[in-house]
């Protein structure tokens, strides 16, 4: 487990350069990421490469023992570039053309772009073909940052009909497949199919799915090629992408299949103010919401099943969010241990050093805009010191969350309320799960499901026979399976199935859907769980058991009441429960602590919001998020490696604000006093 850094050496003076790279060596800093932005810098003008300043940083670096990892400089194309080529510019989805001033203006289906990016990789990849400290790369940086995975140009327009092409052959397969005799939408040609581009009412979800899917597999395309380039010229190196967090126009997964490293980067207190429903609270504010941000430590290990870094960790205060609170003591330490605890094997913080231009001047480093240590640099430093030499294998998660971006597109073509969000709703099963402290590994639906006790699969709304069958095994084969609301309600095509929902599930789950409905969050929605009452929220359905049984029942007034909500079916060798409302914290934590028993999983009583443990390979990390001292009982002479303190007779584990411990027991010999 290491540490490391994103540095941009052509920001400041060549002679500081060497005192950079000696404190970074100081602080045990490993990687150093170079260049994603610096293409004006390599190139100044066509064909007129400048090298030298990297090569001498490079250097500079190496000389410290660090390692590089280039980056390919494609997210910023020079003016020169954008001026001799327009045509590169990506348009926006009233066709407003996203103009150069800022980065991600590209379009990833420019034919033009695609020939520049060849010919920038190409020349930077055999620069440094044979450089001893480059290890790897990065492709690019975050792809679809800024929206800009969806792009509505002409180029893009011509490529979708070809894509439509590829997929449907005949035009009157499309039509029959998308149900195109809707008001009228009949299509002559794949050449008439136009980007969804604003009209007055709701586009057709079938042709908004696929635009979102001609989208995202032109991105994968084009970082295809970034892949094949760089390997073709040296296939040691590594070739990685930086995704980001909770973020769902771009399917990780499918990139992931051309990379040999996945990374991401990590925001806490920025992601707790833009992409979750409730308002944060001042702890949230200070150091992020654990579950949130280990929801995507989680997603992208579970890509490719590998460990993952984290390529940019919040260094201290940031510029993006609506507000920009200082973290809390400790909180950059703390977060790289939460990453490690949930299966990364580097963190590097973004960026060395504060900048004195450009936009990001409200963004901290680890050093300050003079040269000085910030705070982050002596997190990052104690983190590196702590996490020296710990050698753990990769995390083994008993329990599997299933996931699909073709499910989040198709809910979000078709929301059906405003407030129903398909990855917040995810959440909510996964709260639950990491407030009992198990290990999840957010993984594709059509990964093999044998090694998991427990299979939770909150929203598999576009079902086929395969993904049926998939899970028709598991349960065969002894596994537990827990379906959540809106799963089967679609075919592929975003058209309800033949039969009723759950469609090609209906036999497995032993029930189908009578009715559904939602609501605004305002209204209070109960139900009777167990002989115990509960809140649901968003969400409802009436179910309609089979082989099924009723395990509860829907109390609120009016037509619900007395409906079955959830049911449970003994299947095959397993269990299979579909829970037919989105449940509350409280329902959700039931629901999940029962089936986690169902399957034999070990986990803990429900732990208070903000703090956590997570076990990897026989280390068991408790992470405080919050402002308050923690103390934890642990059995009586349990090593801990990592701790504010502990009692003489190691049976108590104190955790400070902010802070983080890591003792080696099991999960459930952990609890709080
Ligand atoms: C990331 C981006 C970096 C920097 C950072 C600021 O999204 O990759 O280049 O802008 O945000 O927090």
């Amino acid at each position: 487990m290491t540490i490391g850094v994103c540095y941009f050496p052509e920001h400041w003076p060549r002679e500081q350069w060497e005192s950079d790279a000696t404190n970074m060596a100081e602080a045990g800093i490993e990687y150093v990421r170079l260049a994603e932005f610096s293409w004006a810098v390599l190139e100044p003008e066509r064909g007129h490469f400048e090298f030298d300043w990297l090569d001498e940083a490079i250097e500079v670096l190496g000389a410290q023992g660090l390692k590089v990892v280039l980056c390919t400089p494609t997210a910023t194309p020079p003016k020169w570039l954008v001026d001799e080529r327009p045509e590169i510019i990506q348009a926006d989805i009233d066709g407003t053309p996203r103009h150069f001033g800022s980065r991600r203006f590209y379009c990833f289906n420019s034919p033009a772009y695609r020939e520049e990016t060849d010919r920038i990789v190409s020349r930077l990849a055999e620069r440094y073909g044979d450089n001893p400290y480059v290890v790897g790369w990065q492709t690019d940086n975050e792809f679809g940052c800024h929206r800009t995975v969806r792009c509505y140009c002409e180029d893009c327009s011509a490529a979708f009909s070809d894509w439509l092409a590829e997929k449907y052959d005949t035009i009157e397969t499309l039509n029959e497949r998308w149900g195109t005799t809707f008001w009228s939408q009949r299509y002559p040609s794949f050449e008439a199919v136009d980007p969804p581009q604003p009209t007055p009412a709701d586009h057709h979800p079938s042709l908004l799915l696929d635009y979102y899917r001609f989208a995202n597999d032109s991105v994968v395309d084009y970082n295809r090629l970034h892949a094949n380039l760089l390997r073709e010229v040296n296939d040691e190196w590594f070739v990685a992408h930086n995704f980001m967090g909770d973020f769902e126009t771009l399917d990780a997964h499918a990139v992931a299949d051309d990379l040999d490293l996945v990374t991401w980067d990590s925001y806490p207190t920025g992601f707790v103010q833009d992409r979750r429903e409730d308002d944060p609270t001042l702890d949230e504010l200070r150091a992020g919401d654990p579950d949130q941000v280990s929801m995507n430590h989680d997603l992208y290990r579970g890509t490719n099943d590998a460990p993952f870094w984290v390529m940019e960790q919040q260094p201290g205060d940031v510029n993006w969010p609506p507000t920009c609170p200082q973290p809390g003591n400790g909180a950059m330490r703390l977060w790289a241990h939460h990453a490690t605890a949930h299966g990364a094997d580097a963190v590097l913080y973004f960026r060395w050093r504060r900048c004195r231009g450009g936009q990001e001047q409200y963004h901290a480093g680890l050093r300050k805009h003079d040269g000085s240590a910030d705070r982050g640099y002596h997190d990052a430093s104690q983190a590196a010191a702590e996490l020296d030499g710990l050698d753990v294998a990769h995390v083994d998660a008993p329990v599997a969350l299933l996931h699909d971006y073709h499910d989040w597109w198709a809910i979000s073509s078709q929301p059906h309320a405003p407030d129903f969000d398909y990855w917040e709703h995810l959440r909510t099963y996964y709260r639950a799960l990491r407030a009992r402290g198990v290990q999840v590994d957010i993984i594709h639906p059509e990964t093999s499901l044998e090694d998991y006790a427990l299979v939770v699969a909150p929203t598999l709304h576009l079902m086929s026979e395969e993904r049926a069958d998939h899970l028709s095994d598991y349960v065969s084969d002894g596994g537990h399976l827990l379906l959540g609301a809106r799963t089967g309600y679609k075919d592929s095509y975003n058209r309800l199935p033949d039969a009723r929902q759950p469609g090609a599930l209906s036999n497995l789950v032993g029930a189908t859907v009578d009715q559904h409905e939602s609501f605004p969050a305002s209204v209070d929605l109960s139900l009777m769980y167990d002989g115990d009452a509960y809140d649901y929220r968003t969400w409802s359905e009436w179910l309609n058991p089979d082989e099924a049984d009723v395990v509860a029942e829907h109390t609120t007034a009016g037509v619900t009441e007395a409906k079955p909500a959830i049911i449970r079916n003994e299947a095959r060798s397993g269990t299979v429960t579909y829970v037919g409302v989105w449940p509350e914290a409280e329902l959700a934590n039931t629901i999940v602590g029962d089936a986690l028993q169902t399957a034999g999983v070990t986990s803990t009583d429900v732990l208070p919001d903000g703090l956590r443990v997570a076990e990897r390979d026989g280390h068991v990390w408790v992470t405080n998020f919050t402002s308050d001292a923690v103390t934890l009982d642990v059995p009586q002479g349990t090593p801990c490696h990592v701790g504010e303190s502990k009692t003489e007779r190691n049976d108590t584990v104190n955790v400070d604000p902010f802070g983080v411990a890591v003792v080696e027991c099991r999960v459930d010999d952990v609890a709080v006093e």
